[in-house]
């Protein structure tokens, strides 16, 4: 351990007055921050790059900005712990995209860098992380800590990750050059005490570190669309309303933001009746939201409006009717779930043999009994 102190404290040494900021790796947190490290490792925070992420890859493939300039403005959020993040912005710097063999373009939102956010500068095209210039000193939120012989831990100013302010410098919103906002958090939402980490990151059981032994940790895997989905479940409640002719079914979304966020996503509920014996399936029923230009579906970059949106919204409880009379003994079969890359753009973007672009994620699957 001796020796990655020395070499991480040489390097902040070297790089301290620099206007791109240099992170520790977040392999050096895994000996004293094991559970945490594991959750994280899993998460989308460390698998947002180009080479390990094959649908922010799809997208990048055939960005203006990769085949102009070879602009990699993505890796503001993407890839913000680059060692070259401010070439990798800037136009016409080519080479800038991040690298397989590089550590720093390879490290996602790493566990350094999202705990040196020390302050949130609001844009109207997107907002920008301030961060702070000492390499290993990481704000907290605990009240009591013991010390740790790597880094310090700041807790004066610690607001942002305290209230989940922490994560809006990349998520509240993103508006291409035609003002269209491509993907929006509805950040101003008050939820009754609930927060982005209180949601997205719940306490699980599991040490916080080694060194101290501790009953539960804040969960770093951080529950979303891709994976751990089965963490959120609690805040969205299916129910069915059985009528004489027909039944309903209601979706009370729980979330200060829509069900899904991103443009590519697309929700889909799915219903059968199981009747003596065999399975009656009823028509899906489809929710996105579709960005688009002159009347047609286009890419982010030339969207202008959204054409359609049917996406479940904040807040909101959705009643779905069916025209189909329940029987005393149906067995009626109700699934939510979703497709990362909606199935109508698969082909165009080339993720046809992307197995997780193509699959159907399961969120709640519920059977209700006559
Ligand atoms: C302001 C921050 C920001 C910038 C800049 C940004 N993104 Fe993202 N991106 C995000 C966030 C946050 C998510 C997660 C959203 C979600 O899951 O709903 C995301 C998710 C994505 C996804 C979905 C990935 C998946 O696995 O489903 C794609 C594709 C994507 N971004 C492409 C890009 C490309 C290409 C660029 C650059 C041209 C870019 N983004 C720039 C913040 C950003
Ligand atoms: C040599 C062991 C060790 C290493 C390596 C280490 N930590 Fe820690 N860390 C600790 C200890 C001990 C604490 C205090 C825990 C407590 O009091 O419950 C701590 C606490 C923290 C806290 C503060 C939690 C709070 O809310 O007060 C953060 C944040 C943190 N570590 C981040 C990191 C990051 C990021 C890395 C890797 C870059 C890292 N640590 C590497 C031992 C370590
Ligand atoms: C430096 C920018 C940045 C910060 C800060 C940030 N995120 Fe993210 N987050 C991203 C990007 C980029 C993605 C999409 C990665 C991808 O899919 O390639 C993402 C994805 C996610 C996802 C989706 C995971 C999934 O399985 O689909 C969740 C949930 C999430 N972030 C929650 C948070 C929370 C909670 C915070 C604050 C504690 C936070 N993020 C802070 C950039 C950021
Ligand atoms: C009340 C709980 C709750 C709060 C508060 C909340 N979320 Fe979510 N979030 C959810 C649920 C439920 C989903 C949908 C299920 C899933 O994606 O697994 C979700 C999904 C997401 C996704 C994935 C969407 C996609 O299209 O890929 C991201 C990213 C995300 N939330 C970020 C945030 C951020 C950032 C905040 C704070 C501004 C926040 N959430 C606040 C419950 C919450
Ligand atoms: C996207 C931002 C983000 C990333 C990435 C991230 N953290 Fe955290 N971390 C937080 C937030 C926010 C909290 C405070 C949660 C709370 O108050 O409940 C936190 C809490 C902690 C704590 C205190 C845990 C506890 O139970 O109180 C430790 C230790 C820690 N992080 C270490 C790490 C390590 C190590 C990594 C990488 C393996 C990492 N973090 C990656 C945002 C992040």
């Amino acid at each position: 351990m001796k020796n990655f102190i020395l070499t991480t404290l040489f390097i902040s040494a070297l790089f301290a007055n620099d206007k791109t900021h240099t992170y520790s790796s977040s392999e050096d947190c895994k000996a004293c921050h094991t559970q945490i490290y594991s959750e994280f490792n899993s998460s989308m925070h460390n698998n947002s790059t180009p080479q390990k992420d094959q649908i922010h890859n799809a997208i990048w493939a055939q960005h203006p900005k990769n085949l102009k300039f070879k602009q990699y403005s993505c890796g503001k959020c993407h890839t913000p712990a680059s060692d070259n993040l401010d070439d990798m912005k800037e136009k016409g710097k080519r080479g800038g995209v991040p690298k397989a063999d590089n550590p720093t373009h390879q490290a996602g939102i790493s566990c350094a860098y999202c705990h040196r956010i020390k302050d949130i500068k609001l844009h109207k095209k997107s907002n920008t992380n301030i961060m702070t210039n000492e390499a290993n000193n990481f704000f907290g939120t605990r009240q009591k800590h013991i010390k740790s012989p790597y880094h310090g831990i700041i807790t004066e100013g610690n607001e942002h990750i305290k209230n989940g302010n922490v994560c809006i410098g990349c998520h509240s919103h993103k508006k291409n050059k035609h003002g269209l906002n491509v993907c929006s958090t509805n950040i101003d939402n008050e939820m009754n005490g609930a927060n982005c980490v209180s949601c997205h990151m719940p306490k699980v059981i599991g040490s916080i570190s080694n060194m101290n032994k501790t009953k539960n940790h804040t969960f770093h895997g951080f529950a979303g669309a891709h994976t751990h989905s089965d963490m959120l479940t609690q805040y969205v409640d299916i129910s069915m309303l059985r009528e004489i002719n027909d039944f309903i079914i209601n979706i009370d979304n729980r979330t200060s933001h829509s069900l899904l966020l991103h443009p590519l996503r697309t929700a889909v509920l799915k219903v059968s009746i199981l009747r003596d014996g065999k399975i009656i399936k009823l028509k899906n029923e489809i929710f996105v939201r579709v960005i688009g230009h002159n009347g047609k579906p286009a890419m982010p970059w030339v969207a202008s409006v959204t054409l359609k949106n049917t996406m479940i919204q904040a807040n909101e409880k959705r009643s779905i009717k069916y025209d189909f009379k329940i029987q005393k003994g149906d067995k009626v079969n109700v699934i939510l779930g979703w497709y990362l890359v909606n199935p109508k753009a698969i082909k165009e973007l080339k993720l046809e043999n992307d197995k997780l672009a193509n699959e159907f994620i399961e969120f709640k699957n519920q059977n209700f009994d006559f």
